[in-house]
C-alpha cells in the first residue's frame, strides 16, 4: 500500500497512488482470471471433479483476510503460506486443520458448525498436467453465499449468490503440480442480499455442490440455446456462442431425427441456429429426451412448447393441469443442503407417487441433478431466485445481484424442458420500489429467454368476508399468476375454506403456488389439534373442496413436499428447527394428508369417460 506524508498534496498523491494500484490490477492480467458466463452443460464435457475432503479453517473475524485495521491483507490464508525457517511467523495451517466434505453444507458435518453464519475458508490441492492447445476452468455448482476465490495464491474473481454455479478460467495460472485452490466461503446474511436477512429455510453455508475442473479445446462451446421457437412445434431456434479466436462453424446435429446442420458464428462468436425438424414432443406422460450434440458437446434435450391462452396454460399446444407439489434443497433422510442424484431421485420419487407432473423449487435455484431428473422422470418445473419477503428495493446493488442471479438461473437450465416458468419473487409486500425492481426482473428474464412463462408468487387479500381477490399489480406483468394462502393455518380453521370463493382482475392461468399446514409424523389427535396428522389431514380435504370452485385455476403445488430446517420454527418436541409443512417426514415418512392429495391428483390424472 502506497503511503504520501505532505498533507497539502496528500488528494492529489493519494489519487496518483490509487490510479497507480488499479493501473497494476489491470495491467497484470497475465496473472489474473476472468470470471466468465457459466459454460452451459458440464456434463458433455471433459471434467475432473475436485469433490472430496477439502482442508479447512473456520475464521468468524476474517482475520485470514483482513489485518488488525481491517483492511484487505496481502498474506491472507490465500497465500496457504508455510514457516520457511523457525523464526518466520505463520499463524495458521490448512494442512493440519479440520476438512470439511465437498459438495456439501458445514452446518450438519459437525454440530459446533450447525448455527455457525460466517466465513469459512475452504483449499484443495492437485497437480493437473494441461495438455497443449487446451483450456482449462475451474467450476463451482454453488457456494453459499459469497466466495473469494484463488488459486496459488492470486485472486481468481469472487461471485454473489448462494445459489447459482460460475467459473474462471485458469488455464495462464495452473500449474502440473502442487497447484492449491483456496475459497473463502461467507455465508453471513446481510439487509442489501439476495435472499435479505429473514426467510424460512435453513442458511446452509459452504461448497454445497461439486466442484469440477473442465479442459476444453482453445476455441470452444461456451454455451447454447436449443429449443423449440416460442408458439411452434416443429422450428427448432436459438443460438451457440463460441469462446476462442477462432470461431468459424459450429455443427448441431441430432442423430435420431436425422439432424445435421452447420451455422456461422459472427465477429463474437454468435452462431444463430434456425432449422426445421420433425421431432417426437416431451411432455410428463412421455418425457423423450433427444441426444444432442452442439460441436463437440453432447447433451440431452427435450423439445415441447409452452404457452398460455388466457386462463389456460398450453403445453404442447394442450391444455394442462399442474398437479404440483412445493420443494426444498433438503437432503431427504439425513438432512442439510441435497446435493446428489440420488437426493434428487428420492425426492422427485416421492412427488411422482403423489401423483404431481409439477414441482415448485423454492425459493432458490435447485441443483443441476434435480432439474435433469426431472428432464428424465416427465415432470414440470417452476424455479425461483431467492428474491424473498422485504428486498431492499431501492438498491440498485441488490437489484443487480438479483438480476445476476437470474441470469445465471436461466443461464444453467435454458435448455431443460422440464422447466417451464421463471419465478421473479416470493410473497413480497406491495410498494412503488418494489413493484419497479421486479417490473425490471421480469422484462431481463424475457430478453434472456422468450420461450417459457414468467411468474412469482403473490399474496391476495379479501374484498369481504368471504371473498378473495388477486389483484396485485405485478399480476398484470406475468403469464401466470402464483399466489400463496395459508386458510386453515395462518388464516382461520380448515373448515373455512369451504366458504370462501376467489376472483382476479386478470385473464390469467392460476397456480395456487403455496397452502397446507404443519404436522409432527405420528402426533395424533381430532382435526381441530392443530400439530396432529388429522388437523393436517383436514386442512388438506378443504382445501381442495375451496380449490375445484376456483375457474381459474390451473395448478396447485401445496407447501410442501418433506418437513425441511428453518432457524424461525424452534417448538420444543414438535418442531425442533425444523417446519412440518411436509406431506412426508425428513425420515420419508408419509403423513395423512398425502394420501388426501394423492387421491386428488389421482382423479384429476384420469380422463373423464
Ligand atoms: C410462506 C413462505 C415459505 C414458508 C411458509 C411457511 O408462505 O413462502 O417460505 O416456509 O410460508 O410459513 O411455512
Amino acid at each position: 500500500m502506497l503511503v504520501s506524508v505532505e498533507r497539502s498534496s496528500f488528494a492529489s498523491k493519494y489519487m496518483k497512488s490509487l490510479i497507480v494500484v488499479i493501473a497494476l490490477l489491470v495491467l497484470a492480467p497475465s496473472v489474473q482470471a476472468q470470471q466468465l458466463d457459466p459454460i452451459q452443460n458440464t456434463e458433455g464435457r471433459k471434467t475432473i471433479s475436485l469433490d472430496g475432503e477439502w482442508k479447512m479453517i473456520v475464521d468468524p473475524y476474517e482475520s485470514g483476510f483482513y489485518d488488525y485495521r481491517y483492511q484487505p491483507s496481502a498474506n491472507g490464508y490465500f497465500k496457504n503460506a508455510k514457516p520457511k525457517s523457525k523464526t518466520e511467523l505463520i499463524e495458521y495451517d490448512f494442512d493440519k486443520s479440520g476438512s470439511l466434505k465437498v459438495p456439501g453444507d458445514w452446518n450438519t458435518q459437525s454440530d459446533q458448525l450447525f448455527f455457525y453464519e460466517g466465513t469459512v475458508w475452504y483449499k484443495k490441492s492437485f497437480d493437473y498436467a494441461r495438455r497443449e492447445n487446451t483450456r482449462l476452468f475451474v467450476y463451482f455448482g454453488a457456494a453459499n453465499y459469497f466466495a473469494d476465490v484463488y488459486l496459488n495464491g492470486e485472486k481468481l474473481g469472487q461471485h454473489e449468490g448462494g445459489f447459482t454455479p460460475f467459473n474462471f478460467e485458469i488455464t495462464k495460472l495452473v500449474r502440473d503440480t502442487g497447484n492449491f485452490l483456496v475459497v473463502k466461503v461467507d455465508n453471513k446474511r446481510r439487509r442489501d442480499a439476495v435472499p435479505t436477512l429473514m426467510t424460512d429455510w435453513w442458511n446452509y453455508g459452504g461448497l454445497t455442490r461439486s466442484v469440477k475442473l473442465i479442459e476444453t479445446p482453445a476455441t470452444f462451446v461456451h454455451d447454447y440455446f436449443v429449443q423449440l421457437r416460442k408458439g411452434t412445434r416443429n422450428r427448432v431456434s436459438g443460438w451457440v456462442k463460441l469462446n476462442g479466436d477462432k470461431p468459424g462453424q459450429v455443427r448441431v446435429r441430432i442423430p435420431e431425427a436425422g439432424i445435421d446442420r452447420s451455422f456461422t458464428a459472427d465477429a463474437n462468436g454468435v452462431a444463430a441456429i434456425d432449422f426445421d425438424a420433425d421431432l417426437k414432443l416431451w411432455s410428463p406422460e412421455d418425457p423423450k429426451l433427444y441426444e444432442v450434440w452442439i460441436g463437440d458437446v453432447r447433451d440431452q434435450i427435450g423439445f415441447r412448447s409452452i404457452e398460455t391462452r388466457g386462463t389456460e396454460i398450453l403445453l404442447n399446444g394442450r391444455p394442462i393441469f399442474l398437479r404440483g407439489i412445493c420443494m426444498h434443497e433438503e437432503a431427504p433422510l439425513r438432512g442439510g443442503r441435497a446435493h446428489s442424484r440420488e437426493d434428487a431421485q428420492m425426492l422427485l420419487g416421492w412427488a411422482r407417487e403423489l401423483g404431481a407432473n409439477f414441482v415448485r423449487l423454492a425459493h432458490y435455484p435447485h441443483n443441476e441433478f434435480t432439474i435433469r431428473e426431472a428432464d428424465r422422470l416427465g415432470i414440470l418445473l417452476w424455479s425461483e431466485i431467492p428474491v424473498y419477503w422485504t428486498i431492499l428495493w431501492e438498491n440498485p446493488a441488490t437489484l443487480e445481484n438479483a438480476r445476476n442471479q437470474l441470469s445465471e438461473m436461466i443461464a444453467r437450465d435454458r435448455n431443460r424442458a422440464a422447466v417451464v416458468i421463471w419465478s421473479v419473487a416470493n410473497e413480497t409486500p406491495l410498494s412503488e420500489p418494489r413493484l419497479t425492481f421486479l417490473k425490471n426482473l421480469v422484462s431481463h428474464a424475457r430478453s434472456l429467454d422468450p420461450s417459457r412463462l414468467i411468474s412469482a408468487a403473490m399474496e391476495r387479500h379479501y374484498t369481504d368476508p368471504v371473498t378473495q381477490m388477486i389483484d396485485d399489480p405485478l399480476g398484470e406483468f406475468l403469464d401466470v399468476l402464483g399466489c400463496n394462502e395459508y386458510v386453515g393455518w395462518y388464516d382461520g380453521l380448515p373448515a373455512k375454506a369451504d366458504r370462501l370463493a376467489w376472483k382476479t382482475k386478470y385473464d390469467k392461468p392460476l397456480i395456487m403456488s403455496e397452502f397446507g399446514g404443519d404436522a409432527l409424523y405420528g402426533h395424533h389427535g381430532d382435526s381441530l389439534t392443530r400439530w396432529t396428522e388429522e388437523y393436517q389431514e383436514s386442512i388438506y380435504e378443504h382445501q381442495i373442496g375451496m380449490l375445484k370452485k376456483i375457474p381459474f385455476l390451473r395448478g396447485t403445488a401445496p407447501w410442501i413436499l418433506m418437513d425441511f430446517r428453518s432457524p424461525r420454527r424452534p417448538l420444543p418436541g414438535i418442531q425442533d428447527y425444523w417446519n412440518r409443512k411436509g406431506l412426508v417426514s425428513n425420515r420419508g415418512e408419509k403423513k395423512k394428508a398425502f394420501y388426501v392429495l394423492q387421491r386428488w391428483y389421482r382423479d384429476l390424472a384420469t380422463p373423464p369417460r
